[in-house]
């Protein structure tokens, strides 16, 4: 089964290295006092090389591991802005979030640019926490228009990497209408949806998966998803920014 999972994205915060140092400080010191939770932070990739030196400075701190927020599926070569897998490996990353709501809606990637991502990332040794959730328009549907949206999100997601054999993926589900907008999905329809998850992918090929929720996740809101058997932890945006909110949400875990 393992730990619970907590997720920070950070997303574009904060606005300084300096902030980024305390940042992570602060989430390494509440998972010191919380063994029984995996944390995992994802800063912007222009603070991982503060956040590598943070995680050094103590031993604690070693025991939170880094994920990025993209990552290319070239490893080198002429695209500019881009960073690839051996890069995000070299600095000691260990997970990399792929197919954000954000980076589709924000920066046009398509299902088929996912797809390259999560073979690239994965063969590179990177743990993939692909992203999928429906707008709001199909969830309005219900929840079996839903579960078909996703259906074919998570299988042409994964369909290039499970060619290969695709161990140890996590898919994130995250409701695109839930996504910093404070209205959070219900927990039951939640666990029902993270099952459906699990089950899809390991039909497109997938091992060892594992799903977290993330859409607005906050400290009164939290156990009750990372409390589903179906739900392996929260990946968690706004309040994994601020610290007063993160040491609220650990509190209650
Ligand atoms: P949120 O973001 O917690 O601010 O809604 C979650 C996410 O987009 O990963």
């Amino acid at each position: 089964m393992g730990r619970k999972m907590i997720v920070g994205n950070w997303k574009e915060h904060p606005a300084t290295a300096r902030e980024a140092k305390r940042l992570f400080d602060a989430t390494a010191a509440l998972a010191d006092v919380h063994p029984d939770i995996q944390a995992i932070v994802c800063p912007p990739a222009i603070y991982l090389g503060t956040v590598v030196e943070a995680r050094k400075a103590k031993r604690s701190a070693a025991k939170v591991p880094l994920g990025a927020q993209d990552v290319f599926y070239e490893e080198k070569g002429a695209f500019t802005g881009a960073i690839g897998s051996k890069m995000l490996r070299s600095m000691d990353v260990e997970y990399v979030i792929i197919g954000h709501s954000e980076r589709r809606k924000w920066f046009g990637e398509t299902d088929a640019v996912v797809a390259k991502k999560v073979a690239a990332a994965h063969a590179a040794g990177l743990r993939v926490i692909l992203c999928v959730g429906e707008p709001p328009e199909v969830r309005k549907k219900g929840v079996a228009a839903a579960k078909h949206y996703l259906a074919a999100q998570v299988s042409r997601g994964i369909k290039q990497a499970a060619k290969k054999g695709l161990w140890g993926i996590i898919v994130a589900y995250e409701p695109i209408w839930a996504i910093g907008s404070g209205r959070n999905d219900d927990p039951r329809d939640a666990a029902e949806v993270a099952a459906f998850i699990r089950k899809t992918a390991r039909m497109a090929g997938a091992r060892n998966v594992k799903v977290l929720y993330g859409g607005s996740v906050n400290d009164r809101d939290v156990g009750s998803y990372i409390g589903a058997k179906e739900i392996d932890g929260a990946l968690v945006g706004g309040a994994s920014v601020a610290i007063g909110e993160l040491k609220k949400l650990f509190k209650n875990l």
